[in-house]
């Protein structure tokens, strides 16, 4: 199969198309991303004259662009987004362009190109906010409340339109938090990892009880390859990790785990419109897809604490924005790494 992962220099994307090539060895590869902040082409230098891979920078709201791709391609997995919610509550902007423009003009191109299979990737986000009690399933309402998490459901809601209306054969997948390689240290997990490895403090918004249900991005990654391969068209499918942590629980792991005191701990302002508690019930993947989370929390915690310390050069590039200079001195590419046509 010939796959198209949008977003494959992000976090996620990475990580999945790692798994791809290790899982699938006749599959290829390409990758459409605009290298946002987000970003990294470093991310791939072991992939370099690897004919299975192929790297096009691009923006997926660019029509002609996303048409000459999906052309070549037996499957879209479109994971390309603005994904940080503090930075949507800055600016929404991008976050409407791309989650919302981005998703129609791919959806468009995979409907003039009719066989074309396209997984959605999402967030469990859209489904609003929990109390102390439940979890969100593929039944549950739409109640996004951030700009981030509305520019995802208005996303989802075109994938099923086009399914809908048009045929394109489609599926989407909702997700909990994620941690692991390569993840983006503006988030809590990697940012308070980083943070301690520099010997700087670590800021917990509010009074630290929101509630999130963590994921080993491979276990994600495993998800998203099942519902594309195996998940019924036009259905949606919610994976998480059956690991709720509350974030001062989840600080105090962090901190215990590296070696710091709880004076490491800054208490700052809470974020407007915080999400209380998000959590998955993952039955349906488990049961349609013989998909399970199988990373242990502290397992997968333990696995990414070491990853940061065996990699400071990533992200300290990353943290100081200096990792496109870097790749571009180092391999000299901008743009493609082998021609579109
Ligand atoms: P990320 O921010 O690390 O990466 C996003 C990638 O998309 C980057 O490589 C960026 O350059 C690219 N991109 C942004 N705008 C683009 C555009 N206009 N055209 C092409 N590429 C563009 O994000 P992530 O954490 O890897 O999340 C990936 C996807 O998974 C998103 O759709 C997100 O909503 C979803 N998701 C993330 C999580 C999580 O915990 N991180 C959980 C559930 C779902
Ligand atoms: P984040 O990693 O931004 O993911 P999301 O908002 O998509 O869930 O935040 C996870 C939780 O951590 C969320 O409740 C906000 C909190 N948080 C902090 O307490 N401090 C921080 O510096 C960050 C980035 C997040």
């Amino acid at each position: 199969m010939r796959i198209l992962v949008t977003g494959g220099a992000g976090f996620i994307g990475t990580n999945y198309v790692y798994f791809v090539l290790a899982r699938h060895p006749n599959d290829d590869v390409t990758v459409l991303d605009a290298l946002t902040y987000a970003g990294n082409l470093e991310n791939f230098k072991q992939l370099e004259g690897n004919p299975r891979f192929r790297f096009v920078k691009g923006d997926v709201c660019d029509a002609a662009l996303a048409e000459g791709l999906v052309k070549q391609a037996d499957a879209v997995v479109h994971i390309a987004a603005e994904t940080h919610v503090d930075r949507s509550i800055q600016d929404a902007t991008a976050f409407v362009r791309t989650n919302v423009l981005g998703t129609q003009t791919l959806l468009d191109a995979c409907r003039r190109n009719g066989s074309v299979r396209f997984h959605h990737v999402s967030t469990d986000e859209v489904y609003g906010s929990l109390g102390s009690t439940g979890a969100f399933s593929e039944t549950s309402p739409y109640d996004p409340r951030s700009p981030y998490s509305a520019s995802k459901a208005g996303a989802d809601h075109l994938v099923r339109a086009a399914w809908h209306t048009h045929r394109v054969p489609a599926t989407i997948s909702n997700c909990s938090n994620n941690y692991g390689p390569y993840h983006f240290p503006e988030k809590i997990i990697p940012l308070f990892i980083t943070n301690l490895l520099e010997g700087k403090k670590i800021p917990l918004y509010g009074d630290g009880m929101n509630v999130r249900d963590w994921i080993y991005v491979e276990d994600h990654c495993a998800g998203i390859d099942l519902a594309l391969r195996h998940g019924r068209i036009g259905e949606t499918y919610c994976f998480g990790g059956r690991s709720e942590r509350s974030n001062a629980e989840l600080t105090r792991l962090i901190l215990f785990e590296m070696g710091f005191g709880s004076d490491m701990i800054e208490p700052v302002t809470d974020r407007p419109g915080h999400d209380r508690r998000y959590a998955i019930d993952p039955s349906k993947a488990e049961r349609e897809l013989g998909w399970s989370a199988a990373t242990p929390f502290l397992h997968g915690l333990r696995a990414t604490i070491q990853w940061f310390k065996a990699n400071p050069d990533w992200w300290k590039r990353v943290k100081s924005g200096a990792y496109r200079d870097y790749y571009e001195k180092q391999y000299g590419v901008r743009g493609v790494t082998r021609p579109v046509a």
